[in-house]
């Protein structure tokens, strides 16, 4: 497991940006649960934060993606508006104890055949 941050780092309805392994990740709290994503737009492959752990839109009910406006879920990652409706950000498993937020696995780097869009 890998601490990401402690708990009080991420409060409710906020987000914040990691790298871990070379990986950049997202992190975003809702209704107490944390929920962590790899941090890349399926629709291009790019990061989607508009500015340093800035990841959701306004009403911070959803992740946004800077580009291109694409809003997912931020309890399932599923793309609901935008140039990936259907598709999902990639989903890493953590869990939250009394030191703070894990994550479960250490996510691999990327590979050089990340998948890529035109618009
Ligand atoms: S790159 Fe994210 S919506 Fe286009």
């Amino acid at each position: 497991m890998h601490l990401l941050c402690p708990s009080h780092h991420l409060p409710e309805a906020q987000s914040r940006g990691f790298e871990v392994n070379g990986v950049a990740l997202l992190a975003a709290r809702r209704d107490g649960q944390v929920y962590t994503y790899r941090n890349q737009c399926p629709h291009r492959g790019i990061r989607l934060e508009w500015q340093a752990d800035q990841f959701l839109d306004s009403s911070a009910s959803l992740i946004q993606c800077a580009r291109h406006g694409a809003l997912f879920l931020i309890e399932s990652g599923e793309c609901v508006a935008g140039p990936c409706a259907g598709e999902s950000l990639q989903a890493l498993p953590c869990r939250e104890d009394a030191q703070g937020i894990w994550l479960l696995n250490l996510p691999q780097p990327p590979s050089s055949t990340g998948r890529r869009r035109s618009m």
